[in-house]
């Protein structure tokens, strides 16, 4: 274990332990012994807006001068109408109930929770079971990791869950037929229909996926077909779409929602990470007006949390949204993306094993694998997905990592800077993770072209 870990009280997932963090600002930390970092994947794709961002900062100073808690059963605040308000604009049309939460499981467990009720609220008691992808991540209560899809954080959980269905994630870069992108797209679409088939339509309460997927496959495009298909699947058997737009949401794919770019009509959203982007934890569940008016009709959301509608997480939430609209980030998520993405793309001719680069807007991800032909991974005890972000970290670059397949084999990385990030920035960002994978590839006797 590390001597640090040791003799410390603190634990978290692992023994590794990290320098302490001494300030931030922009797209940069520095630690206490002075050492940048560059925040390529805004945390763990949070800081959308940047750290430090002083009107953010002020606004939440004003709230904490003012109250920072009043609970919710005894006051109501300012800062949580507004945010909720101003939420509800921004969500896909009749998505305007917004029930206030600190973080993207709490969401997930809120959309879950809602959901039940209101089937319940319709007569349909039977229905229970949630579908989602395989794989895929949606949390870490036990709610959210029953409908996670990533074998280290479920397995040891399996007897104090309720075992959900799951279905293969549209990870048709991976798949060797004669099929086009979006008959692909339709052929994973069909497995939905077929899941709810076996398991009877009447006992299906939701269907609950990422629309661009996150640190579980890698920001994971599916075809055009996938996303109308499950759409119309979920419509044709009374099944409720929850949308987890925990990563996804506030702007981080080019566009508010990455609903928007499917123009999906779901039920309930789940959002947090970028919506209150580090500044204080929040997460917001959105939901349909007929959903939570039947739910309220019959006695209430039998569920709540002891920080919903915080005055200082919502100012901070608040101060945030405007901030995006201020500086245009949406628009510059899908801007500086593009960039970005073209820039991940020339990389693929330096290095034979980077397999693939996907992503939308500013939520990207390179693949690495022993072959691009057959898209097989690099040898698991390679360990690549630790390695390679080591290399990077020791360079001053924090990029983000995953097993790919399942969570047990793969490697992929997210780039996932901040919106704010500039031309140049992008840049720096190509220039340490250029010298990290040459150093990556030296090491293993990879193959890497150092004149492309
Ligand atoms: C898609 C998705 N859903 C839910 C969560 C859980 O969010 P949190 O860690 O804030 O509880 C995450 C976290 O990474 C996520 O990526």
């Amino acid at each position: 274990m590390n001597p640090a870990a040791e003799t410390s009280h603190l634990f978290y997932q692992t023994g590794q332990r990290r320098p302490r963090l001494a300030r931030t600002e922009g797209i940069y930390l520095w630690d206490v012994n002075g050492n940048r970092y560059l925040d390529a994947s805004s945390g763990p794709m949070v800081s959308n807006i940047g750290h430090s961002n002083p009107r953010v900062l002020e606004a939440m100073t004003a709230q904490m001068n003012r109250a920072t808690f009043g609970y919710r059963l005894h006051f109501e605040n300012d800062a949580a109408e507004e945010l909720a308000a101003r939420t509800a604009g921004l969500m896909p049309t009749g998505l305007d109930r917004i029930f206030f939460v600190s973080g993207g499981s709490e969401a997930v467990e809120s959309c879950l929770k809602l959901a039940r009720q209101y089937a319940l609220t319709q007569g349909q008691p039977e229905r229970w079971k949630v579908i989602s992808l395989f794989p895929s991540y949606h949390g870490s209560t036990l709610g959210a990791t029953a409908v996670t899809g990533m074998r280290p954080f479920t397995e040891p959980f399996a007897p104090m869950m309720a075992a959900m269905p799951k279905i293969p994630a549209p990870t048709c870069y991976l798949d060797h037929d004669d099929l086009t992108l979006e008959e692909r797209g339709l052929r994973y679409a069909s497995l939905l229909r077929e899941e709810i088939l076996r398991q009877g339509p009447e006992t299906i309460l939701a269907f609950i996926m990422e629309p661009v997927g996150g640190a579980s496959t890698g920001a994971l495009v599916a075809p055009d077909s996938w996303h109308q298909s499950v759409q119309e699947i979920c419509h044709e058997f009374g099944v409720l779409l929850i949308l987890d737009e925990v990563m996804t949401g506030a702007g981080r794919t080019g566009a508010f929602m990455a609903a928007e770019h499917w123009d999906y009509q779901p039920d309930i959203i789940a959002m947090a990470k970028g919506f209150a982007a580090g500044y204080a934890p929040l997460g917001a569940m959105a939901a349909r007006r007929q959903i939570v008016d039947a739910v309220m009709s019959k006695g209430g959301f039998a569920h709540g949390y002891t920080y919903a509608g915080n005055p200082l997480a919502c100012a901070a939430g608040l101060a945030v949204l405007q901030e995006m609209e201020r500086l245009d980030l949406v628009n510059a998520a899908h801007q500086q993306g593009l960039k970005l993405k073209a820039m991940l793309d020339r990389l693929m001719c330096r290095y034979e094993f980077i397999g693939d680069v996907r992503g939308k807007g500013l939520l990207l991800a390179f693949e690495l694998v022993a072959d691009r032909q057959t898209m097989e991974p690099l040898p698991t005890a390679l360990n690549a997905h630790v390695e390679l972000v080591e290399e990077a970290y020791s360079r001053g670059l924090i990029i983000y990592s995953r097993r790919t397949r399942g969570g047990l084999t793969g490697d992929h990385f997210m780039v996932c800077p901040p919106l704010i990030t500039t031309d140049q920035q992008l840049e720096e960002i190509i220039g340490l993770l250029t010298e990290s994978l040459d150093a990556f590839a030296g090491r293993h006797g990879l193959s890497c072209d150092t004149a492309a």
